[in-house]
């Protein structure tokens, strides 16, 4: 087979950075899951919060226990008929659109697989990972229900592009919420930026953001995933930017101390065991140099969460394929950070929320 051009693969092109789906039918069926699901979560998110909220009120009340493991909320709120009926439908839509998405690109798995070897040794940028790299357990698991999650096929992260375009809701098109908050992460105070990572990269979208945020940094995007890592580098090769990929556990970082100028996760914590996010929060102030800042875009803590939220997002960890969500809403990763070394600019949730989590490396 000869060198696969872009146009002859994608003959339905781009939505912004993601490749189109395959067909019109495949397309259209993703539009009708993705507004089903916006007008189920939009318009009854907060009806449904209250409702199981008022359910577990209920139950405390009577039994002087409030359960609090996802598990047992769940079997207690699915009781109520208006919550069973919103969780099946969301994750139905769920497990529907990441049927379709591979189901389409699936068409031409060869052809993809083809291109993404060829844009292993291409430029710019570059990308490395290990054949042979053997992922803990954490890192196999089917997460948001989607089979194979992160590292289990071949073309996954192409899958998860689509997937998250659907997730998002439309919010994230053409990359708009990642660049949005690469152009808020926040710098060292002495304005001093040379070397940028995101760890946890997934397909690359804070990477490039963070690309032309900082076009004169070198900028990296880490990733337990090698069909992540191989992925973003295609997906950023399209987009003209020069953006170093390697497969790196980020609890395990292969370079020197006093590296990086800024460390960013984003969405990575709430995925991991609490014992790891420990591991990475340490090999994230090794790397940084003095000064250097660490970014924490995530979930909010439990203890700055409304009871309502709260239960949304332990629902989310049991229906959403995140078992590690409530460990990480209760771990307080703010008293973690500080643990670690990091000195947190602030602890203001409002804060919190419009910058993430900042740590400065002491001087
Ligand atoms: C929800 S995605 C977040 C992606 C990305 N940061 C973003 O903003 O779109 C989580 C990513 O973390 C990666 N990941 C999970 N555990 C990891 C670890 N220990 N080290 C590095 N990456 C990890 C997964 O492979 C996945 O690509």
């Amino acid at each position: 087979m000869g060198h696969i051009e872009t146009k002859s693969l994608l003959t339905r092109g781009f939505n912004g950075n993601t490749p189109e789906l395959l067909n019109r039918a495949d397309e259209a069926y993703c539009d009708f899951v993705s507004g089903a699901r916006n007008l189920l979560m939009y318009a009854q998110f907060q009806n449904i919060g209250k409702l199981g909220e008022a359910e577990l009120d209920q139950a405390a009340k009577a039994t002087g226990h409030r359960p609090n493991s996802p598990d047992a909320i769940k079997a207690l709120v699915m009781k109520v008929p208006e919550v069973a009926t919103y969780f099946r439908v969301k994750r139905t839509l769920q497990e529907s659109y990441w049927r379709r998405i591979a189901e389409s690109y699936g068409l031409k798995q060869r052809e993809f697989e083809q291109a993404l070897a060829e844009a292993d040794q291409m430029g710019p940028g570059s990308v490395t990972y290990d054949p042979n790299f053997v992922y803990p357990a954490y890192a196999t698991i089917d997460i948001h229900v989607q089979p194979g999650g992160y590292t289990g096929q071949r073309l996954g992260a192409l899958t998860y592009d689509y997937g998250t375009k659907i997730f998002f809701g439309g919010a994230g098109d053409a990359d708009s919420l990642h660049h949005s908050m690469a152009e808020k992460t926040s710098a060292p105070k002495d304005g001093v930026v040379k070397r940028v990572m995101e760890i946890g990269c997934s397909i690359g979208q804070m990477a490039c953001g963070l690309k032309k945020r900082f076009p004169n940094a070198e900028v990296w995007g880490t990733d337990i995933g090698a069909p992540m890592v191989r992925y973003a580098h295609w997906r950023t090769i399209q987009q003209g930017l020069d953006v170093l990929y390697a497969q790196m556990p980020a609890e395990d970082l292969d370079f020197p101390d006093n590296h990086f100028d800024i460390v960013t996760a984003h969405l990575l914590f709430h995925e991991i065991p609490v014992p790891v996010i420990k591991r990475i929060l340490a090999e994230a102030k090794r790397v940084l140099r003095p000064g250097g800042v660490f970014v924490l875009w995530d979930f909010f803590s439990a203890k700055n969460r409304s009871g309502a939220t709260n239960f949304m997002g332990l629902m989310d960890a049991s229906d959403n394929g995140e078992p590690f969500a409530p460990g990480f809403v209760n771990c307080d990763v703010e008293a973690l950070m500080e643990q670690a070394g990091f000195k947190l600019r602030s602890h203001d949730p409002q804060e919190l929320g419009r910058t993430g989590r900042v740590g400065d490396k002491p001087i």
